[in-house]
């Protein structure tokens, strides 16, 4: 499974590279606004330097526009960044279009917004390289986000489809281990989500006690 880091805060996408695990960055427009992030030349520049920080990872450059020939001026934009730029389009009817209008034209996309089987089946056949189900905010509303990604997992193996399934809306480090277990091909995450797999007490008091008796040696 794929780890990518889903921030725009230029500190932590370079604490997580520097682990030496780290395979893509996924952003989206609050994420952005939240690191003030304003005006074209500067989101730009933003995506710009996350590939230079991350040269070898995927790096997800969300759309803003909501109509197909928006969306695909935008998105030829956004990826002659950089060649690792994948577009990242909304889960709407002219998102779809404009999905399979960049599968056509080798450019690789992200289709985001995903909360059932049914879409994730839609951006498969539109040739989507990545599906993005959101977990988190399936539990917030009261089902089971994880649930959801082992039904894509089980209908993209039967089907033969190869759009790789990005859990998104990742929560913390029991959602990750989840996504692990239900074939998730990448999970995109916080940094103190995945700080958080490297938790556990027994580690701490076992190595407190090595280092104690190592004074003995
Ligand atoms: O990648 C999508 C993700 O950023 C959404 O996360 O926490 O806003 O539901 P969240």
């Amino acid at each position: 499974m794929k780890f990518f880091i889903d921030t725009a805060n230029l500190a932590h996408i370079k604490e997580a590279q520097d682990l030496g695990i780290l395979d893509g960055v996924t952003t989206n427009p609050s994420l952005m606004a939240k690191e003030g992030i304003k005006g074209t030349d500067n989101i730009l520049q933003h995506y710009k330097t996350i590939c230079e920080i991350v040269p070898n990872g995927d790096i997800s450059a969300e759309v803003l526009s909501t109509d197909f020939a928006s969306m695909v001026e935008e998105g030829k934009k956004l990826a002659s960044l950089h060649k690792n730029i994948v577009v990242k389009i909304p889960m709407i009817k002219d998102g779809i279009k404009a999905i399979k209008w960049f599968t056509d034209n080798g450019i690789k996309t992200n289709c985001t917004l995903v909360f059932s089987a049914g879409q994730a089946i839609l951006a498969a056949k539109a040739g989507a390289t990545y599906v993005s189900p959101f977990i988190g905010r399936i539990d917030d509303s009261g089902w089971d986000g994880t649930q959801l990604i082992g039904q894509i997992a089980s209908i993209y193996a039967t089907q033969g489809f190869e759009t790789e399934i990005l859990a998104a809306s990742i929560r913390n480090a029991n959602h990750i281990i989840q996504c692990a277990e239900l074939g998730a091909d990448v999970c995109t995450c916080p940094l103190d989500a995945i700080l958080a797999l490297l938790k556990h007490p027994l580690t701490d008091i076992g190595l407190a006690k090595f280092l104690e008796d190592a004074k003995k040696m």
